[in-house]
């Protein structure tokens, strides 16, 4: 008797457990099992591409912010350059050895003339971090995005 009720105690608490994985919530386009969702989502935020698309507008905005001496703007480019690549390496992490040297040398090198308000030392830091963007990309076996000092402006941010 007891052990008929142990069973069919240890049955209602399995039902119910499935009952609960079954009621998961549904968005309006992020939809199925709860792997599919996340296999939805994480296809959203996109690889490194993206990440990269980010750094372009930024690496452009940080060349002007430094020409206007506009220190407070070239320092927040600065800032999410770094979280845009990181965030990129987080989705990507084979690409991470590549920009080792980019993360913990170059864009620290950049931020401390921008925190010393150094157009001189800005200007020679900018070059440096060009040279990055493209050795990494040789890294990587993406040698054909050459990036260069922007010559033209399109941000309606001046000083
Ligand atoms: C991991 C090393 C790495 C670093 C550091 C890096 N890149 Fe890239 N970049 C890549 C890779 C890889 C791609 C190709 C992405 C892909 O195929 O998903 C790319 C692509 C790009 C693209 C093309 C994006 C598109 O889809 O249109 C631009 C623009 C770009 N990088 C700019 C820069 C700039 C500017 C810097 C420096 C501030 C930089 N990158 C630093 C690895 C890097």
């Amino acid at each position: 008797m007891k052990l008929a009720i142990t069973a069919a105690l240890a049955v209602f608490l399995f039902l119910i457990a499935c009952s609960n994985n079954k009621n998961n919530t549904q968005g309006e386009w992020i939809k199925g099992s709860e792997e599919e969702k996340i296999k939805i989502t994480e296809r959203q935020f996109r690889g490194f591409d993206m990440a990269m698309v980010e750094t372009g507008y930024r690496y452009q905005e940080l060349y002007w912010a430094g020409k206007d001496q506009n220190w407070g703007y070239a320092n927040y480019q600065v800032e999410k350059i770094k979280i845009a690549v990181e965030n990129g390496l987080q989705r990507r992490p084979k690409r991470a050895k590549s920009a080792e040297h980019f993360l913990t040398d170059v864009l620290p090198q950049i931020q401390k003339s921008v925190d010393a308000k150094d157009s001189a030392e800005f200007n020679n830091r900018f070059l440096i971090l060009t040279s990055n963007c493209n050795s990494c990309h040789a890294a990587e076996n993406v040698s054909f995005f050459t990036v260069k000092t922007p010559t033209e402006r399109q941000s309606p941010i001046r000083k």
